[in-house]
């Protein structure tokens, strides 16, 4: 049976289209599944999207779509989430979309189940609530007043919500963390002990009356699940949990490891690990909190306009390009600062000048000089197995490599193949230890040492006296092997890359597992090598940034524009929609919610017409009768708290500066009768 290995990343929150940072996190993860299917384990890798809340309800409404046209638009439409994955070369073997129905109905299966053992119960909520976050917050727990997390104002809130034990599950959460590797990096432990547990750890808020758009509560109609919770169960629905759609329980969770971005460390780290101790479930073995990627010392975000669009990078530079640089560029586990000139300087460094120029050069060499195929004798001696057996056994610790006479190139021989023979050791512990960074840092080392090789063996002078051929077929040789151990462990990070490689040193699918890179010599000596295309131009830096920043400026300026102008409608389009004046006979605040009033409309039907407005925290019910409104009469008719709205009043919408909105509901002179269409 092959070892199984899990893996996830966050899955996203589809209010935007997805950015450079987000990218990061799932390409970093890609890497991590690729190389533990390089290695012929049985690999889980699940990404997916997280659809419900109030900013979703907010934005659909905004964008005059139904909340689950507004995700499905951002998730499946051009340039949507799985499009970006597509390009990305993102391998996952599951997406998840936590509309899906067997999602919904196992979240109701599994709050009810929490419910039923005492963890959940009912209470009053009252505190501090982040809308752009999604976060309730005690006051202490506030900063400067504000969101910690996004550093926006908050605003009061109570409702009559259902709780989790967390408070329950302190000590064991304290313990785990403390004192196991749970929660990785070790840094992320002290943020989350010292923020959060040690200042106390309160029972969590885990329903929402506030907002339709959410997996219901079956038992109690009008609150909808915790968004958290609904998220967070992702992980193991896609497996199957409280549902019949798959059947991977068993052989996938727990999980090896959940990547998520260190903001939502503590929602993976506490929130999780208490609920599923709560259901008696195994948990996941290791969280890893990845870091930022910033942009002038500040996170990416769309309202900041300082967004770096994958799309537009992809496709300048390659995908592969871009992946490469993601995990090159950037030690995983802290937070980076993007640009444009460091992306292109790692182009330009290590693909360009390293890796390009030594494959170039290689298979350029082997193919002036001896035609498609090395002579077959130009292979490793026996000494250099041994060698290389040697350096592997002691997984690159052996330290004696042969003394040659100063004179002797044979010294230049050994140093290179034993740094080759133990590089896969090295790169694996990297990558185990979750530090793609230090593992690329390994490879690139034998890559630059195999282009010292390159001048100090001078194949152009050697390839000046037939007597020395068989030395310059050996010098070819040992290159050409660097070049292939280099790329079955860049593989993960580059596929497409590594597949034109392996194509022009002529390595066959043997000479490609992860079993080969670990051994030294296993390409045929008279493997069929070809010069192929240029791998890695080199970009003209001063060029290029020019360039970015114009194409920057005008994705930025259509988008500014697209954002003014509103789609244009023609006159049948308009016509479609039916306002008429409207008399308040009555009008009552909606039971159980802060927000709806019910309005009993005389719109000249002949009888009254019901209506719903969300508009009660600007207006007392008393007020409003006797008034003459506009009503849209032709909407869908729609179910809110149990009551049916058929229509919509129009009011006048006012954004305030902390993101929330104010509503002035438009009135006529009451002299106006009742009935009469707007034109
Ligand atoms: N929906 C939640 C995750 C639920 S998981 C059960 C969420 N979604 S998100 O779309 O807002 O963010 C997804 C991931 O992208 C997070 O891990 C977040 O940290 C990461 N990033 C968003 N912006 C980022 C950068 N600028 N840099 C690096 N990662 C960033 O959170």
């Amino acid at each position: 049976m092959p070892e199984k290995f899990y893996v996830t990343t966050p899955i996203y929150y589809p209010s935007d289209k997805l950015h450079i940072g987000h990218t990061y996190c799932t390409v970093a993860t890609d890497t991590i599944a690729r190389y533990h299917r390089l290695k012929g384990e049985e690999v889980m890798f699940l990404t997916g999207t997280d659809e419900h809340g109030q900013k979703i309800e907010d934005k659909a409404k905004e964008a005059g779509v139904t909340p689950k046209q507004f995700v499905d638009n951002i998730v499946e439409g051009p340039q949507g989430v799985k499009d970006l994955w597509k390009l990305m070369n993102i391998s996952n073997d599951r997406f998840i979309r936590t509309t899906d129905d067997y999602h919904v109905s196992a979240i109701q299966k599994i709050f009810k189940k929490m419910y039923d053992n005492g963890d959940i119960y009912k209470g009053t909520y009252k505190g501090k609530y982040c809308k752009p976050c999604e976060s309730f917050w005690t006051e202490s727990q506030l900063k400067d007043g504000c969101c910690p997390d996004c550093g926006r104002p908050v605003a009061d809130a109570e409702e009559e919500a259902y709780f989790f034990r967390l408070s329950k599950y302190a000590d064991r959460i304290l313990d785990l963390l403390e004192n196991t590797d749970f929660l990785q990096p070790r840094s992320r432990v002290h943020e989350m002990v010292n923020n959060f547990i040690k200042p106390g750890l309160e029972d969590l808020c885990v329903s929402r009356t506030s907002f339709t758009w959410g997996v219901p509560v079956d038992f109690d109609p009008g609150h909808v699940v915790y968004v958290w919770i609904d998220a967070l169960f992702n992980y193991m629905t896609a497996l199957g949990y409280c549902n019949d759609k798959y059947h991977d329980l068993d052989r996938f969770w727990p999980a090896d490891v959940h990547i998520v971005g260190k903001e939502i460390v503590r929602f993976h780290s506490i929130i999780w690990p208490a609920m599923l101790m709560s259901l008696g479930l195994p948990l996941p073995k290791h969280v890893f909190g990845t870091g930022w990627l910033l942009l002038d010392g500040g996170k990416m975000s769309k309202s900041k306009g300082n967004v770096v669009d994958p799309y537009l990078l992809a496709q300048r530079f390659g995908v592969d390009a871009l992946r490469f640089f993601l995990l090159r560029a950037f030690p995983f586990g802290t937070d980076g600062i993007f640009s444009n000139e460091l992306l292109i300087q790692t182009i330009n460094t290590d693909l360009a000048n390293d890796l390009g120029n030594l494959v170039s050069r290689t298979t350029a060499m082997s193919g002036k000089y001896f035609g498609q195929h090395l002579p077959a004798d130009c292979g490793p001696t026996e000494d250099e197995r041994d060698l290389a057996g040697m350096v592997a056994q002691s997984r690159g610790t052996f330290g004696m490599i042969g003394s040659f006479p100063e004179e002797d190139p044979r010294k230049y021989d050994v140093e290179l193949i034993a740094l080759a023979a133990g590089l896969r050791d090295r790169y694996e512990e990297a990558m185990d230890a979750l530090a793609p960074h230090k593992a690329l840092e390994e490879v690139f080392k034998l890559i630059q040492r195999a282009n010292k090789y390159i001048d100090e063996n001078k194949p152009w002078l050697l390839a000046k006296d037939e007597a020395n051929k068989p030395r310059l077929a050996h010098v070819l040789y040992n290159l050409l092997e660097c070049v292939r151990i280099s790329a079955v462990l860049l593989t993960p990070f580059m596929p497409e890359t590594c597949e034109k490689i392996f194509a022009q040193i002529g390595a066959e699918e043997e000479q490609r597992t992860w079993q080969s890179a670990g051994a030294w010599g296993l390409l045929p000596a008279g493997a069929a090598v070809n010069k192929g295309e240029n791998l890695f131009p080199r970009i003209d830096m001063e060029k290029e940034l020019k360039a970015l920043e114009e194409l920057h400026a005008q994705a930025q300026a259509a988008a500014q524009e697209a954002e003014k102008a509103p789609e244009t409608i023609t006159i049948d389009d308009f016509n479609k929609v039916h306002f008429v004046t409207a008399k308040i006979l009555d009008c009552q605040p909606v039971k159980k919610s802060k927000k709806l009033l019910c309005f009993t409309l005389d719109c000249g039907e002949g009888k009254p017409r019901q209506i719903l407005s969300g508009i009660h925290e600007y207006y007392e019910p008393e007020e409003l009768i006797g008034k003459t409104v506009v009503a849209c009469t032709n909407l869908a008719p729609r179910k809110m708290m149990g009551l049916e709205s058929n229509g919509m009043l129009i009011s006048a919408v006012k954004e305030e500066p902390d993101g929330s909105e104010k509503l002035h509901l438009i009135m006529l002179d009451d002299k106006v009768p009742a009935g009469y269409g707007l034109c």
